[in-house]
């Protein structure tokens, strides 16, 4: 496994290899890895030549006042894990050449980036894209993998690739979780006990929703009630720092509001507890369904 630091290394590599033929995957990452993250590894192993992981702590997606400074980094243990899934390298920008001095260029997906997690974070899929976008050109990847876990995003860069002309494959896979539930993170590190404990009425409430929806119902005013009402039940009132941020029944290609569950719906909602910011969602009503 090779580690690249340079970003013209990363560059006269992927030349390398395009010109061999060979077929790249880039799994973009903040690193701190979880099977989250090797669920978009395996994926990228079995369908390309050659499996680019990159890991790079945005400074430009986290807002003032977030937590960049203190986001949790491993890097030797996310090299051991990168070395069992047969990566071929580790791309590790450093931040001064990602964004030297004077840098200047950003790409903003309007609309898209404004509601759900935007509002609360102002700027944050701005930063995502630009830097998706950047690693995008220095990678040249065929095919870059997403996960469900983070929705919006995933929907912000299938965008950007659409109105932009891209010509890479964008692939979202499932959200991975914890045995009781709670969808992974790097930042579930930061919950103490007792919050660990209370976080999985996450998945349990939307797992209610996802119950409500198979049996008929469609009003999707009366699902979020259902989610908040449990929310409220079994962490607002156990834990005092938490609080909901958003819950939300939403169209998977505008993220939209939706009112009557007409066909497939994203349930998406936010909710910190102290400063832990925590997401998740499902999608009901997926043709499969
Ligand atoms: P990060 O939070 O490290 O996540 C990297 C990728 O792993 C994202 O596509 C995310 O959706 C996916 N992922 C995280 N938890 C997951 C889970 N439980 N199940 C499945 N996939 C999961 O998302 C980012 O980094 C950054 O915003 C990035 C795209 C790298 C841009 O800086």
């Amino acid at each position: 496994m090779k580690i690249i630091n340079e970003i013209d290394k990363m560059r006269v590599y992927s030349r390398i290899m395009k010109k061999d033929s060979k077929s790249i995957g880039l799994v973009p990452t903040m690193g701190y890895l979880h099977d989250g993250h090797v669920s978009l590894i395996k994926n990228a192993r079995k369908q390309n030549d050659v499996v680019v992981l990159s890991i790079f702590v945005n400074p430009i997606q986290f807002a003032p006042g977030e937590d960049y400074e203190k986001y949790p980094r491993d890097t030797a243990r996310d090299e051991e894990i990168a070395k069992g899934e047969d990566v071929d390298v580790i791309f590790y920008p450093n931040k001064e050449d990602m964004y030297p001095n004077g840098y200047s260029t950003y790409v903003e997906v309007e609309s898209l980036g404004e509601g759900l997690c935007g509002l609360a974070r102002p700027g944050h899929f701005k930063g995502v894209s630009t830097v998706v976008m950047k690693l995008f050109q220095i990678v040249k990847p065929d095919i870059a993998y997403f996960g469900q876990k983070d929705a919006q995003q995933a929907i912000v860069i299938k965008k950007m690739i659409n109105d932009l002309n891209m010509d890479i494959i964008i692939k979202v896979l499932p959200i991975v979780r914890e045995p009781d539930g709670l969808a992974m993170s790097s930042r579930n590190e930061y919950l103490n006990k007792k919050e660990r404990e209370s976080a999985i009425v996450l998945y349990q409430a939307l797992k209610k929703a996802e119950g409500l929806f198979s049996g008929g119902e469609r009003n999707a005013k009366k699902i979020i009630d259902s989610i908040q009402g449990l929310i409220k039940q079994d962490l607002i009132k156990t834990i005092n720092t938490a609080k909901i941020d958003y819950i939300k029944a939403v169209d998977m290609n505008s993220l939209e509001d939706v009112d009557e569950i007409k066909n497939e719906a994203l349930i998406a909602l936010a909710v910190s507890i102290g400063k832990t910011r925590l997401i998740d969602n499902i999608i009901v009503g997926a043709q499969n369904d």
